[in-house]
């Protein structure tokens, strides 16, 4: 099959493209590169550097792809909150452009790479699909209206549409940048070079973990799985890890003695976060196989960032 594979140059894109590329599929990408490194690509993945609002580059990019792959994005919460124009831009705006050329091209299927953020606050764990959704962020918020963007236009012109609601992926090649970096990432790096690490809040609140293989293998189904035309699917592990669980987690694996530092004035964000995942593996046959202590130790071996 052929795919495009937008932000495919990024961390959940580069392990989602290199793995189209060993399973003998054609793989374009789109990515301006703003946070992606397309050096990380199988040198049989075709990468075009470019913006997702570009709609004549995306015409020249379509034509005989099967499924569509849409995970460019700005992914920070923190960033969204300061420049929500740039969100809207890039993950509203962005998402439409694409979303126009699709129709145009008649592509078969989009995939969505949506997130377990559009849930917010919820009184109901674990977060079903069904649940009323409480976005608590300008990130949230462009992610749940790139959702329906997908949905409506996908609808009127006979394309297929999946949203998967991942929750916080994880694994080698996530980056660390130094403002608001990714959790695990950030708490790997730290403990690794015997720094603080540094927790928002006082660790009690609690996220949904995902190790990317996990989430590359639903990403994959989902491309050609029957009967999920307009589907939201959550893609997490299905486990509630609190902050302060993780970070003992951290130190087993690192086997290293960081300072730990709780800072109560800073918001921990959501209090709670857990997938339901029985939709999943009803639609998508999906199972997590990598369990969060096997993740971190897979993290640590395999992103040579990470090795001391
Ligand atoms: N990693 C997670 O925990 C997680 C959780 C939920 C949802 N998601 C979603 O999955 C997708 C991928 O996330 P990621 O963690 O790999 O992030 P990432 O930042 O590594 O990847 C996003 C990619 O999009 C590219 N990009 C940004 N703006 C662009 C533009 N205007 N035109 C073209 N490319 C552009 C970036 O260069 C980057 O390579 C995003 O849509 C994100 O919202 C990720």
């Amino acid at each position: 099959m052929r795919y495009l594979v937008t932000g495919g140059a990024g961390f959940l894109g580069t392990a989602l493209s290199n793995r189209l590329a060993r399973q003998g599929h054609e793989v374009l990408v789109i990515d301006d590169a703003s946070a992606g490194d397309p050096s990380q690509l199988l040198p049989e993945v075709q990468f075009v550097r470019g913006d997702i609002n570009d709609k004549a580059l995306l015409w020249t990019l379509l034509p005989g792809v099967d499924c569509v792959f849409h995970l460019a994005a700005k992914v920070s919460v923190p960033e969204s909150q300061l420049y929500p124009r740039d969100y809207d831009t890039v993950n509203v705006g962005g998402t439409v452009t694409l979303m126009e050329a699709i129709r145009d091209m008649k592509v078969r299927r989009v995939v969505l790479a949506s997130s377990g953020a559009i849930y917010g606050e919820q009184d109901v764990i674990p977060f079903k699909e069904s649940s009323e959704v409480h976005p608590l962020s300008v990130y949230a918020v462009s992610k749940l209206a790139a959702e329906y963007y997908v949905r409506t236009i996908a609808a009127q012109c006979g394309v297929e549409a999946v949203c998967l609601r991942i929750f916080n992926a994880y694994g080698p090649g996530q980056r660390v940048p130094n403002a608001h970096p990714p959790v695990i990432a950030n708490f790997l790096k730290h403990a690794l070079t015997n720094g603080s690490i540094v927790v928002h809040g006082d660790g009690s609140q609690t996220r949904d973990y995902v190790y990317v293989d996990d989430v590359v293998n639903a990403l994959v189904t989902s491309a050609t799985a029957k009967g999920i035309d307009q589907e939201i699917i959550n893609v997490g592990s299905g486990v509630e890890t609190s902050v302060k669980e993780l970070v003992r987690l951290i130190v087993q694996v690192t086997e290293t003695k960081p300072e730990e530092i709780y800072n109560p004035h800073k918001s921990g964000g959501v209090s709670r976060m857990a997938a339901d995942i029985s939709k999943a593996y009803a639609k998508l046959n999906y199972l997590p196989l990598i369990p969060l202590e096997t993740g971190l130790r897979l993290t640590i071996e395999r992103d040579p960032q990470l090795r001391k």
